[in-house]
């Protein structure tokens, strides 16, 4: 990659909770390789969080802490990476307020992820105003860094839309291209299944392996992993589609060529569950072990890590303070300038 096209990556987390496998193999695995090609922005979104969690502020700022352990601990470095704290930065509340006034209230009620979170929630019609326009903090989120790429689930990719119907209204209004349009970078691994079989390893669902798991936590739930519940006997063939145990290892092995010859045995028959789970246990021991470790060491020193989150936030207020001067400039908000 060149220095001039080296691309802006901002990744948002809301910090609703502990980052589990899922997330590992879903994003972070990636972000800790991406620090090295990009100028990677990480927004602990702990404001988006607010939106749906009125009441449980307390979980949402305990969890902030929580999650940038794990980032850290699963290799993302302050020195490649700036983490940020998105209600620490002003700057993308102030530029949320500009973009408010180009999008309406039937665009986000249009929104898909918004509709299926709204019918989730329950909120039926009393919709806080705040939940409903949080594709709008989140355009602030991506344009205040000028990002060009921004890694998201399928899930996300609604809000990628909004973003660049926003940055195309903001630039043709003020006639200038002031910010910047992005790309949704689809994660290429399909979604981790929970432990027990469901489509989603989801720390709620009680079906997720935490990033901080202790050795046996990981091996129980991976004695409880849902397989393929018609082998019966060692001798009998078995499905390894819909097994979570196979799964894992599509996702966890990197020998490719040893879980094909797995699969084929246990399709054949004479392959037992039990054997299969020992491998699985074992890789994942050994990817978890050290990040668990950095972990239990970063817990000790939390003064460290608002150190870190403090010099990550201070970095990102200026490059967002940057953007936002440039907005209100097209606008003509600069009284007292010159
Ligand atoms: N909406 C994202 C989620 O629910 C979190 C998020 C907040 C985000 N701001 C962002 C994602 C900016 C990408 C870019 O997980």
């Amino acid at each position: 990659m060149t220095q001039a096209s080296r691309p802006t990556i901002l990744t948002g987390d809301r910090t609703t909770g502990q980052l589990h496998l899922g997330h590992y193999i879903g994003s972070l695995r990636a972000r800790v390789q991406l620090q090295n090609e990009a100028d990677q922005f990480l927004l602990l979104a702990d404001v988006q969080a607010l939106t749906d969690n009125v009441g449980r502020h307390q979980k949402v700022t305990e969890n902030v802490i929580e999650v940038a352990l794990d980032y850290l601990a699963a290799g993302i470095d302050p020195a490649k990476s700036t983490i940020l704290i998105q209600s620490q930065v002003p700057e993308l509340a102030e530029l949320s307020q500009y973009l408010l006034n180009l999008v309406t209230v039937a665009r986000l009620e249009r929104n898909p992820t918004i509709k299926e979170e709204i019918r989730l929630r329950g909120f039926e019609r009393d919709i806080p105003a705040g939940f409903l326009t949080y594709p709008v903090s989140q355009a602030a989120d991506i344009t205040a860094f000028k990002a060009t790429h921004v890694p998201v689930g399928d899930d996300q990719l609604p809000m990628i839309e909004q973003t660049n119907e926003l940055v195309r209204r903001f630039n043709n209004t003020v006639d200038r291209a002031v910010l910047v349009e992005c790309e949704a970078v689809l994660s290429k691994v399909t979604r981790l299944p929970g432990i027990d079989g469901k489509a989603k390893m989801s720390k709620s669902l009680g079906n997720a392996i935490t990033l901080g798991a202790t050795p046996d936590e990981i091996t129980k739930a991976v004695n409880n992993m849902y397989t393929d519940p018609n082998h019966l006997r060692v001798s009998d063939p078995g499905r390894v589609e819909g097994n979570v145990v196979f799964s894992f290892l599509d996702a966890f092995e990197p020998d490719v060529a040893k879980v094909d010859e797995l699969k084929a045995h246990y399709q054949r028959g004479g392959l037992g569950d039990s054997v299969v789970k020992r491998v699985l246990n074992e890789r994942l021991q050994t990817l978890i072990e050290p990040i668990r470790t950095r972990r239990r060491e970063l817990e000790e020193d939390r003064g460290e890590v608002l150190e870190i989150l403090r010099r990550g936030t201070m970095r990102a207020r200026e490059v967002a303070a940057q953007t936002l001067s440039e907005v209100k400039g097209a606008l003509g908000l600069s009284y007292f300038q010159n």
